[in-house]
C-alpha cells in the first residue's frame, strides 16, 4: 500500500487564520503575559508561528506526553515523557496543540495542570475534530479549522513521524496496489 496527500487546507489558508487568533488572542490578554505550553511534537510548528504573531510578552515551555496502551486509553490516563521545565504558579498559561480528537489527551492535561495553581488556563488547537469527542468536558477557547472525521498530516501532524514539515494540511489516501 502507499499512501498520497490531498490538500486540505493550503498553506495561505492556515497562515492567514493563525494570523487572525493570535489578534483574537493579543486582544484578549492585552495587558498580561501569556505562558505558552507546546504539547510536543505536533504541536510544535503552531506554536511558532502563532507566537510570533502575538503581540503581547509570552514565554515558552514543552511538554511531551503518550497515551498509555490502548486498553487503558479509555480511561483517559496519559504519560508525562517530559514535563515542564518552569513552575505554573500566577501565570496565565495558554496550551497549544494540534488537534483535538477524543479529547482525552487534553482532558488529563488540563486537570494536571490546572492543579499547579495557574492564575488561568486556556486552549489553543490548530484543529479539532468535534465529530470524534468522546471526552465532552474539554473547553476549546481558540481553534483554527474544524476539520471532518479524516486522519490529516503537516504543520505538525504527522502518519508514522512523517510529513510533520508540510507547510499546509493533508488528508493521508491510501491507494492499493
Ligand atoms: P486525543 O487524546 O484523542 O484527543 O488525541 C489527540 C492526539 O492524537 C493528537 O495530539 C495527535 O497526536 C493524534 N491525532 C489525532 N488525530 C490525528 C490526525 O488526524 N493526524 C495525526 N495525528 C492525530
Ligand atoms: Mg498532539
Amino acid at each position: 500500500m502507499s499512501e498520497r496527500i490531498r490538500v486540505l487546507l493550503d498553506e495561505e489558508t492556515v497562515d492567514q487564520r493563525i494570523r487572525e487568533i493570535a489578534e483574537d488572542i493579543s486582544r484578549e490578554y492585552a495587558g498580561k503575559e501569556i505562558h505558552m505550553i507546546c504539547v510536543l511534537k505536533g504541536g510544535v510548528f503552531f506554536m511558532c508561528e502563532l507566537a510570533k504573531r502575538i503581540t503581547v510578552p509570552v514565554s515558552l515551555d514543552f511538554m511531551s506526553v503518550s497515551s498509555y496502551g490502548d486498553d487503558t486509553k479509555s480511561s483517559g490516563v496519559v504519560r508525562i515523557v517530559k514535563d515542564l521545565d518552569q513552575p505554573l504558579e500566577g501565570k496565565e498559561v495558554l496550551i497549544v496543540e494540534d488537534i483535538i480528537d477524543s479529547g482525552r489527551t487534553l482532558s488529563y492535561l488540563l486537570d494536571v495542570l490546572k492543579r499547579r495553581n495557574p492564575n488561568s488556563v486556556k486552549l489553543c488547537t490548530l484543529l479539532d475534530k468535534p465529530e470524534r469527542r468522546v471526552v465532552k468536558d474539554v473547553n476549546v477557547d481558540y481553534c483554527c479549522f474544524n476539520i471532518p472525521d479524516e486522519f490529516v498530516v503537516g504543520y505538525g501532524l504527522d502518519y508514522a513521524q512523517k510529513y510533520r514539515n508540510l507547510p499546509y494540511i493533508g488528508v493521508v489516501e491510501f491507494d492499493e496496489e
